[in-house]
């Protein structure tokens, strides 16, 4: 079974992103076969600036790595490195109606935002599409924003197969759960866009000040909290710590006597804990880009290994060759 995602190069990632969506790919890796990868292709719909996609690139494969994507276990590269997945895109391009594209709710909010559309951001599903179909994946882990993409996908793979015969694999959407969202520091769910996050790597002084600004509620630490498992600093660190040791705050604050600052500190040495090898071993990464570099390149050649082989199966298929 193999299991693909793409991974948006876009900035500073948070404790959200790590539970959500990074932490459950790496522990796929002991499951089956995992190709990742950058979406450097995709970030060109949106962002122009050619030294920030390197740096925005560069920080994706830095932040992965640190946390855990082992490629000895995952494949790992960067989309721009198999140009075939553009010729996949032009084939599907040519087998999906308009009328789908232009129900694309990301495109649809693009355009409700005020965004003049490229076609790259139209195609953008297409290239999706084929960065999955290009690699016979089996499952996709995505979030439920992208549900409409891999309907789509599928769409396209079966579409395929009807006008050439059975050629493409239709994949499995695997969506990550709304419910189980990290609470943003203002208590709804972390997000970039909410300014609520708390941000896996960073500068430990102004993370700390972060953390002890969580505006909690006027109660006098001697108050019994009822509520006790409401509290942000509690979910966190249910995320953050073992369960003895959230459960142990938990009946501390209900219990009355546990003050917020204490708590919120508590809260700080926690996390920071949790990512301290995490932290140790970027660093290491960073002051290595050569090795980083080989460690995307070699990824791209196990990717094209099997992106070479299905191409050429779409390529006959469609009467591109024999
Ligand atoms: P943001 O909301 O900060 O813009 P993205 O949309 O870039 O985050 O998220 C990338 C992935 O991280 C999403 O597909 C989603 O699965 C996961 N994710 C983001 N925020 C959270 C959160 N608060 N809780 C759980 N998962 C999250
Ligand atoms: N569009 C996805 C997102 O915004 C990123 C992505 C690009 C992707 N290609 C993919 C995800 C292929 C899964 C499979 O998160």
């Amino acid at each position: 079974m193999r299991t693909l995602t793409g991974i948006q190069p876009t900035g500073t990632l948070h404790i959200g992103n790590y539970f959500g969506a990074m932490r459950p790919a790496i522990e796929a890796q002991d499951h089956g076969e995992c190709f990742y990868f950058i979406a450097d292709y995709h970030s060109m719909t949106a962002l122009f600036d050619p030294a920030a996609r390197l740096r925005n690139t560069a920080d994706a494969a830095l932040d992965w790595l640190a946390c855990g994507l082992d490629p000895k276990r995952a494949v790992f590269w960067r989309q721009s490195d198999i140009p075939e997945v553009t010729e996949l895109t032009w084939i599907l391009g040519t087998l999906v109606p308009m009328g789908l594209l232009e129900r694309a709710t990301t495109y649809k909010d693009k355009l409700a935002n005020g965004i003049a559309p490229n076609f790259g951001i139209f195609a953008y599903p297409v290239l999706m599409a084929a960065d999955i179909l290009l690699y016979d994946t089996n499952v996709v882990p995505v979030g439920a924003d992208q549900k409409q993409h891999l309907e789509m996908t599928r769409d396209m793979a079966i579409k395929f197969n009807q006008a050439y015969g059975e050629t493409l694999v239709v994949p499995e959407p695997r969506i990550r759960g709304e419910g189980a969202a990290v609470p943003g520091l203002d208590g709804r769910k972390m997000s970039k866009s909410y300014g609520n996050t708390l941000e896996i790597f960073g500068d430990e002084k102004a993370l700390r000040k972060r953390v002890m600004g969580i505006v909690m509620d006027s109660r006098t630490p001697q108050e019994p909290k009822p509520d006790a498992e409401k509290n942000i600093a509690i979910q966190l660190l249910r995320l953050l710590a073992t369960p003895d040791v959230a459960s142990d705050f938990e009946n501390r604050l209900r219990a009355g006597g546990l003050g917020y600052g204490d708590l919120k500190k508590a809260l700080f040495e926690h996390y920071w804990n949790y990512f301290a090898a995490a932290r140790v071993r970027r660093a290491e990464l960073a002051a290595n880009p050569d090795h980083v570099e080989s460690v995307l390149r070699e990824g791209a050649e196990r990717a094209r290994a099997v992106a070479s082989q299905v191409l050429k199966r779409a390529r006959r298929a469609g009467g591109l060759q024999r």
